[in-house]
């Protein structure tokens, strides 16, 4: 199926925390188009918020409602912003639906810039919990491997939200 770009969803992908979703909904409403983020799409329709899916059921069982629930969105809904959970991007099936049929954006943090921001991440982010800075750095340097994949990207350091909103929105354009 050909899904012209300007019917395309568009996704973000990044390291947690550095801002898919607030910079997801400002470009949601700079474009008039409807906002989907979907750890909270999954909590929504799971009942549950993401700690608790993870202590009570484990990281490979929301891996697996991570990927339906983004294979159901991109092959169900168009034009909208969808910003992805930091991790959905290590699962092949995950980066093939998103690079088939949606704008696949990645936002750009670099460490230094997202370790001053480290302390107010960790509570709601399983994935995060009794870990080093050191280990941290790891999983962070690890992730960027996964963000390879992707159709643009996005190097926020020195932008705030409406920056790197409006700079996206501009990129759209051409
Ligand atoms: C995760 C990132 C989180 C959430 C879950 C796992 C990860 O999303 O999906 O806690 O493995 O990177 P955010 O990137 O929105 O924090």
């Amino acid at each position: 199926q050909h899904i012209p770009v300007r019917a395309k969803n568009i996704v973000l992908i990044g390291f947690m925390g550095v801002g898919k979703t607030t910079i997801g909904k400002l470009v949601a409403e700079k474009l008039y188009r409807d906002f989907i983020d979907v750890d909270a799409e999954i909590e929504q329709r799971y009942g549950m918020a993401i700690p608790e899916i993870f202590a009570q059921h484990g990281e490979d069982y929301f891996r697996k409602i991570e990927r339906n629930t983004i294979i159901d969105i991109c092959n169900n809904k168009q034009c909208n912003i969808v910003s992805l959970g930091g991790g959905a991007f290590k699962q092949e099936a995950i980066r093939e639906v998103c690079l088939e049929s949606c704008l696949v954006l990645f936002l750009d943090l670099s460490w230094d810039r997202w370790k001053e921001r480290m302390d107010l991440l960790i509570e709601n982010r399983p994935v995060l919990h009794n870990k080093s800075v050191d280990e941290v750095q790891q999983i962070f340097d690890e992730r960027q491997a996964i963000y390879a994949e992707h159709n643009a990207r996005v190097t926020t350091d020195n932008l705030n939200p409406e920056e790197v909103a409006d700079y996206i929105v501009e990129l759209l354009k051409l």
